[in-house]
């Protein structure tokens, strides 16, 4: 079966955040993240099975999804869960508040490793917490944990460290000698690690995807790793996503954090949650081929038609981060914008003005090969 990346769907007349945002305006949205593509077609299917029984009651995760979830671990990453350690949530967003908020006391911190996805820093602050952010350290072009900072900074009163693995905006994916360095340092610590791993099916490089909670029982009984479909299988929209907690009394503090403030889970969620890690893998392994065509174009046309623009290294996601610091300018996004690209400005991310501007290049060949001619023709006409 071949899958359509290709074929533009007209979403600016529809509900989608991504591109409302222009909406009027001849601006290409590369900015949220999410992709331009249709679900699977296994995904379609299960949710129109799901819409004609008719009847929306409160649901649940029944035993086949559940064991849809265990089963993609062992094969995906030959990591065995057991299904207790499972917590559904509506959005990763919400565990990462939950976990922010569910160790340690008001006043307490979490540390994390910037630039970074934002809730990585609104979260704890949401929860009353100190947010202590260490930079990355960027040797050339790649970027790795800082040990020497991280020591310097993490304080008797810091209860959690989040992860985000693989790593938005800089696309990395740590390497095993990486996240077990970060496990002793956890455990030296005693820090709660929260591994957000909502990209860890959409690795583009040929190396694979570890979770931290699968290094070790040592490792497994401080992690809470946060997983969903939604950013493969591009079904954000769907509001499915869930926590695996192995130990008992962890997940028993999460669980608690929870009541009364998380809603119950939307049952076209769940209904797509299991197509797509049942049945969507011929779809992923089309979408990665899509993605990596993209990030080989944009590779290629950055390095010849955009001076001053440097694609730093991406070995997972649809989320490119462009060096810009050499175009001194003030605000690059603002910039672009003005001439028809909707890019996210890296300060969002805790990048220093000027410096960043994050690509998302989930989309058909076609805007994307639209987008760069419009940012070539804004820095020829500089
Ligand atoms: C690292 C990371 N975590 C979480 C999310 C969003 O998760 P959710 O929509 O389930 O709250 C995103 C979305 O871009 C993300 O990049």
């Amino acid at each position: 079966m071949t899958f359509d990346f290709d074929t533009a769907i007209d979403r600016a007349s529809s509900d989608s955040r991504k591109w409302r945002k222009y909406a009027g305006k001849d601006i290409l949205p590369l900015w949220i993240a999410d992709m331009d593509f249709a679900a699977s077609p296994a995904i379609i299917a299960a949710l129109h099975r799901r819409v004609d029984q008719g009847v929306f009651g409160y649901g649940m995760p029944l035993p086949p999804l559940t064991r849809a979830v265990v089963d993609y671990c062992a094969t995906h990453y030959q990591w065995q869960i057991d299904p207790a350690w499972l917590v559904w949530l509506p959005g990763l967003v919400t565990g990462l508040n939950l976990a922010a908020g569910a160790f340690g006391e008001k006043g307490d911190a979490v540390l994390t490793c910037t630039p970074v996805y934002p809730p990585f820093t609104s979260a704890p602050r949401n929860m009353g917490r100190e947010v202590i952010k260490v930079p990355l350290a960027r040797h050339g072009a790649r970027y790795e944990f800082d040990w020497a900072a991280l020591a310097r900074a993490v304080t008797p009163r810091t209860r959690v460290f989040f992860l985000c693995n693989p790593h938005n905006p800089v696309g990395r994916v740590f390497d095993r000698a990486e996240l077990e360095q970060l496990a002793a340092f956890c455990e030296e610590h005693n820090l709660i690690l929260v591994s957000d791993d909502i990209h860890c099916d959409l690795i583009l490089d040929d190396v694979p995807h570890i979770p931290v909670a699968g290094l070790s029982p040592a490792a497994a009984a401080r992690t809470i790793t946060l997983m969903a479909p939604s950013k493969t299988y591009n079904i954000p929209g769907l509001a499915c996503s869930f926590a695996i907690i192995a130990d008992t009394k962890v997940r028993a503090t999460f669980v608690r954090a929870m009541a009364g403030i998380v809603p119950e889970m939307n049952v076209l969620g769940l209904a797509a949650c299991e197509a797509a890690l049942r049945e969507s893998e011929p779809w992923r392994q089309a979408l990665l081929a899509h993605l990596r065509g993209n990030l080989d174009l944009l590779a290629h046309f950055t390095a010849q038609h955009l001076p001053g623009v440097t694609l730093l290294p991406c070995a997972a996601t649809y989320l490119a981060w462009l060096d810009v610091s050499a175009l001194r300018l003030e605000q690059p996004a603002e910039f672009f914008e003005q001439h028809g690209v909707g890019l996210s400005d890296g300060v969002q991310y805790g990048a220093a003005p000027g410096q960043f501007v994050r690509l998302n290049f989930g989309c058909t060949r076609a805007t994307l090969t639209e987008a760069l001619t419009r940012m070539q023709r804004a820095l020829a006409a500089r």
